[in-house]
């Protein structure tokens, strides 16, 4: 008999750090409605909180650290096998503190999301919040976006917006974007499995689906 089950997406992670977005993630993932699950999480260090909550879960993890490479086209290499090696439908990097280099973007081009705690295309890199805040910002936020070759400059996903408070220091108005960036996280990858995407010049269309 054929199976009717629909299919549930195929989602590799990668972090660096905390991991609350990831968590987020999975515990949406328990749903099995949710349409993906995460099938690995991979990270450029070792003994971090994100690799403990996957581990906690029983699901699987890897590490490639740039450190254990002779150059960093090695790295980009091997992770990019590693991901490849679990068949993911969707690659998000949450809070995964390395660009992705040619041949893992060759590999996983147009699959691969990242979130960054700015409004795009304002305020890219490392420091977002600490950059909106200088800059003198009322609202900031942030984005979804499909990794390309630059710098937090890929097709646009989703966005959410956030109010910056007068008395907000980077660390306080990172926090309530991650609030928003957990939200957005969940809903969006979520309708992405669900229904699909599509990829029209710098535009990101979610499938016509009914989820
Ligand atoms: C997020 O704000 C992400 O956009 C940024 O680092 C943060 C990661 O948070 N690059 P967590 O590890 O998911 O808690």
């Amino acid at each position: 008999m054929p199976d009717s089950r629909p299919p549930v997406s195929r989602l590799v992670v990668l972090v660096s750090g905390s991991g609350t977005n990831l968590q987020a993630l999975l515990d949406a993932a328990a749903d099995p409605a949710y349409g993906a699950r995460v099938v690995a999480v991979g990270s450029d260090r070792d003994d971090i909180e994100g690799l403990r909550r996957a581990d906690r879960l029983g699901v699987e993890t890897f590490v490639h650290r740039v450190g254990d490479y002779e150059s960093r086209a090695e790295w980009d290499v091997a992770l990019a096998a590693t991901v490849a090696s679990y068949a993911p439908d969707l690659v998000v990097c949450a809070g995964f503190m390395k660009l992705l280099g040619p041949a893992f973007l060759a590999e996983h081009a147009g699959r691969t999301l990242n979130t960054h705690p700015a409004l795009s295309p304002s305020f890219p890199g490392m420091h977002g919040p600490a950059d909106a805040l200088e800059y003198g910002v009322k609202v900031t936020g942030c984005t979804l976006f499909v990794v390309d070759g630059g710098v937090d400059t890929g097709p646009i996903v989703d966005q959410r917006t956030v109010r910056v408070h007068d008395d907000d220091t980077a660390e306080t108005l990172h926090e309530r974007i991650k609030v928003e960036e957990r939200k957005m996280l969940v809903e969006t990858v979520g309708r992405m499995a669900r229904r699909g995407w599509t990829v029209e010049g710098r535009r990101v269309l979610i499938g016509a689906g009914t989820a």
